[in-house]
């Protein structure tokens, strides 16, 4: 690592040199120097943004012995982690008291904190306007709120996924503009994508190599360093903007091998072969295949949203992503596809949508998981709706549906128990419980987008 960050460094300092020239404020500050303002910090790392990704990563500092401090503009979140509460499934709220008793983890809303903290990750939403286009004013309000508290020879790294260009044209100004320092000389700046599998047990945080890109090759140095406290490799990368770039290229590579086995299993059905089957078949190739798995359409926080971040920066080079948007277009038209077979699953019954009952199975949109965002369910449940059906859910893992973005008017909402009450039952998430329920003695038509159910009702849909 260390010579791929001596490569990286040659590159990026002549780069610097050409900058320095120009520059009036420039410093040459000792290692000396920076020990003793470092020594007055109270906090080893602060974590702005305390969900999916922000929660985990405290837990990782903390456990590697860092001193920790989150910060959420979310009182309710601070609040749970003080108390030593998780607000998080996949989380234990053994963790979090065991590091809050340890004071290796604290939690506030006041921003103040940050300026006690040596190096400050900001963790906070990336999502799309309902125009679609980046909505960066969750990474704005947090860089604005930060900058009067930003102190010399801290480090900021930005983790939210964003377009190549983010950490450069977007953070570094409004913190240069706040703070009246310059970064890359008074403060250092990177940028590090997260790559959390939630809800995954085989995933484990500190065996997920960190790709990181600085601003410059010391804020590289500094961000490699404390990254390397939680996990085994770092990745260094020449500029912020690659690393930006690498997180959008895993994501849309995803999006569009899922587009693929999606169009697929719509052809497959209507050719009477069993996609499912196929991809278990091809999974045996040992080279040059992935297996990737058709489902109801897109959900959560980053293969719905994040490609078209890159759509809207390749405008501004005159670029249309048109693999992209085609990929996007096969996935978002998935639901219609579940709706149709829902109601091939009724028509077979002899019974119209209006006024049928239709249970869905799954309102999270990724299995054994609570996270709810983006997910096909809510836009399923709305179709179905929309055409007069009387839509329940079934979610061990969401009992009541919260406030989201996507999903307003179903707010307050309760997960129902699984019964022979319904004209048809929809599986849209494969929860482990599903896996495991007798349906077949339930005897109600099954839609299932899943492949899930190892017990099969006479009339079962893949779909
Ligand atoms: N969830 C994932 O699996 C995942 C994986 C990789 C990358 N990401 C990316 O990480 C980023 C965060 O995602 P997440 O899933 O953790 O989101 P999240 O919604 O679970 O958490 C974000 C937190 O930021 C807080 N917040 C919002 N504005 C704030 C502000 N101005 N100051 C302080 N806190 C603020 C919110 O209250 C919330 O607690 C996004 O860019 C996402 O695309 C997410």
């Amino acid at each position: 690592m260390e010579a791929r960050i001596s490569t990286i460094s040659k590159q990026l300092s002549k780069q610097e040199l050409d900058k320095k020239k120009s520059r009036t404020r420039l410093k040459l500050v000792t290692a000396g120097e920076d020990k003793r303002i470092l020594q007055s910090r109270v906090y080893d790392v602060a974590v702005i943004g305390l969900g999916y990704v922000g929660l985990p990563l405290c837990l990782a500092f903390a456990k590697s012995g860092a001193s920790v401090l989150g910060v959420d503009v979310d009182v309710s979140k601070s609040t749970s982690i003080q108390a030593g509460k998780s607000y998080i499934k996949h989380i234990a709220s053994t963790d979090i008291a065991t590091a809050v008793e340890n004071k290796t983890l604290s939690a506030t809303d006041d921003f103040s904190k940050l300026t006690n903290a040596e190096s400050i990750l900001i963790c906070v939403p990336t999502p799309l306007t309902i125009n679609r286009t980046p909505d960066l004013s969750y990474v704005k309000n947090t860089v604005k709120a930060l900058a009067p508290h930003l102190r010399e020879k801290q480090l900021v790294v930005l983790e939210s996924t964003t377009y190549p260009g983010t950490t450069d044209e977007v953070v570094k100004p409004i913190l240069e503009a706040g703070s009246g320092l310059i970064a890359g000389e008074d403060f250092y700046l990177a940028y590090s994508p997260e790559r959390e599998d939630p809800g995954n047990p085989k995933s484990n945080f500190s065996d997920c190599p960190k790709v990181i890109g600085g601003l410059s090759s010391v804020c590289l140095e500094k961000a490699c360093s404390l990254y390397e406290r939680i996990v085994k490799n770092v990745v260094p990368v020449s500029d912020c903007k690659i690393a930006e770039a690498t997180k959008l290229m895993e994501n849309i590579f995803r999006s569009i091998n899922i587009a693929l086995v999606n169009e697929l299993k719509v052809i497959y059905s209507q050719m009477g072969i069993n996609v499912w089957e196929v991809i278990q078949a091809a999974s045996t190739k040992p080279f040059g295949y992935m297996p990737f798995y058709p489902g109801p359409g897109l959900g959560g926080h980053c293969i719905p949203i994040d490609p078209f971040y890159l759509s809207w920066k390749a405008l501004e080079f005159g670029h249309h992503t048109r693999l992209i948007e085609l990929a996007g277009e096969i996935n978002t038209a998935m639901p219609d596809y579940v709706v149709s077979r829902v109601i091939d699953a009724l028509n077979d019954s002899g019974k119209p949508v209006k006024k049928s009952r239709v249970l869905i199975l799954g309102i999270a949109y990724k299995a054994d998981v609570d996270d709810d965002r983006e997910s096909p369910s809510y836009v399923i449940m709305q179709a179905l709706e929309k055409r007069g059906a009387f839509v329940s859910y079934n979610d061990p893992h969401v009992p009541v549906i919260q406030p989201g973005r996507s999903h307003h008017a179903e707010a307050g909402r309760e997960s129902v128990p699984i019964s022979n009450n319904f004209d048809v039952i929809l599986l849209c998430t494969n929860h482990k419980e599903y896996k495991e329920f007798n349906f077949e003695a339930l005897n109600v038509p099954l839609v299932d987008c899943r492949n899930a159910s190892s017990s099969r009702p006479a009339s079962y849909y893949a779909a």
